[in-house]
């Protein structure tokens, strides 16, 4: 029964179909119905149930058989209608339509393409974004990774492993977004040798805090430390004796981290500041809440 309501079914999934993949800004154009539509689905239930019951011939009254053709007539022309909105989408067969329509259509495509330009820019960026993430985590994991290879006990820093994101290694803290080192707690862990003239971590300017307290570092503090101009909070307090912090430096240092709120230099060296230097502090003034500097031996 219905041969031909089924081949137009059919058709009518096809062409829904075809009409889907070409509608490129989602839910741009919005069609009579859709094959999920209430009164599609119900008509293909309906037909369903007609075809279950159709073992049994006799049942099909011509009435129904009548409905059916109706139904696949209305289908026929909401094709062709679909069909010939896919092909003025394309911008072809134009010619039947009125200023007006032409109006419409056009006025249809240019908010589906504002609407596909959007998403296209917001794609492109938050991709840029990613790119800048992953570039960022990786040029902070290799400066890391170096500090932890200057060591003789390299195993002291064990989830510092290359190839793992270094922004979940134990004492790292990153900015979500950027993917930029913030904050470096390597207090307590036993680290030994020179302060760092030859590592690297430094070159880490974006870093907030900075604690490498109660350690066994010694040796002059590079002077490179004063790149850290976004620093809030320097802990080098509780290394060896012999860890010293000279007047270019400290001149350095205070002159470019304007932002320092703690500054705990206890243990450090800095007799080789003078008293003029030292005046420097009033650069922080504003932002100084915590300070805290050893008895140096005159
Ligand atoms: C980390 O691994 C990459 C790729 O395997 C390698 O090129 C790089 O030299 C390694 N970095 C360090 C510091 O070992
Ligand atoms: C660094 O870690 C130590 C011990 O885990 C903690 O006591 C200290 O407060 C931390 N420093 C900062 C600046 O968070
Ligand atoms: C540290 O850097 C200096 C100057 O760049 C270089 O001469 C020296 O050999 C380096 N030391 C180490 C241990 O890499
Ligand atoms: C101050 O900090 C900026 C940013 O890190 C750096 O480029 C510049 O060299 C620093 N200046 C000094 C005197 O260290």
């Amino acid at each position: 029964m219905n041969c031909l309501f089924c081949v137009m079914l059919r058709l009518l999934l096809l062409s829904s179909q075809a009409v889907d993949a070409s509608e490129y800004a989602n839910n741009k154009f919005k069609y009579s119905f859709t094959t999920n539509s209430t009164p599609v689905r119900g008509t293909i239930d309906r037909y369903k149930k007609a075809c279950a019951a159709s073992t049994d011939a006799e049942s099909v009254s011509e009435a129904n058989t009548q409905f059916y053709q109706q139904e696949a007539s209305k289908f026929k022309r909401q094709i062709r209608d679909i069909q010939n909105l896919n092909r003025h989408i394309l911008g072809e067969a134009l010619s039947s339509l009125s200023l007006k329509e032409l109006k419409n259509l056009e006025s249809r495509l240019e908010k589906g393409l504002s609407r596909v330009r959007s998403r296209k820019h917001e794609t492109l960026f938050a991709d840029i974004e990613f790119m800048q993430k992953r570039s960022n985590e990786g040029l902070s994991r290799s400066v890391l990774l170096l500090f932890k290879n200057s060591f003789n006990t390299p195993s002291i820093l064990e989830t510092w492993i290359n190839g793992t994101v270094c922004c979940e290694w134990d004492g790292v803290t990153c900015d979500i977004i950027s993917g930029h080192v913030m904050d470096l707690n390597l207090s307590l862990l036993n680290l030994q040798g020179q302060s760092y003239p030859n590592r690297t971590i430094f070159s880490l300017s974006h870093l907030q805090q900075l604690d490498l307290s109660s350690n066994y570092f010694f040796g002059d503090i590079s002077s490179t430390i004063s790149h850290l101009s976004k620093l809030q909070s320097l802990d080098l307090s509780f290394n060896s004796v012999r860890m010293r912090l000279d007047s270019y430096t400290w001149n350095k240092l205070i002159q470019n981290a304007t932002n320092l709120a703690e500054l705990h230099l206890g243990g450090v060296d800095m007799s080789f500041i003078e008293d003029s230097s030292m005046s420097l502090l009033t650069y922080l003034s504003s932002s100084l809440i915590s300070f805290i500097i050893s008895q140096t031996p005159n």
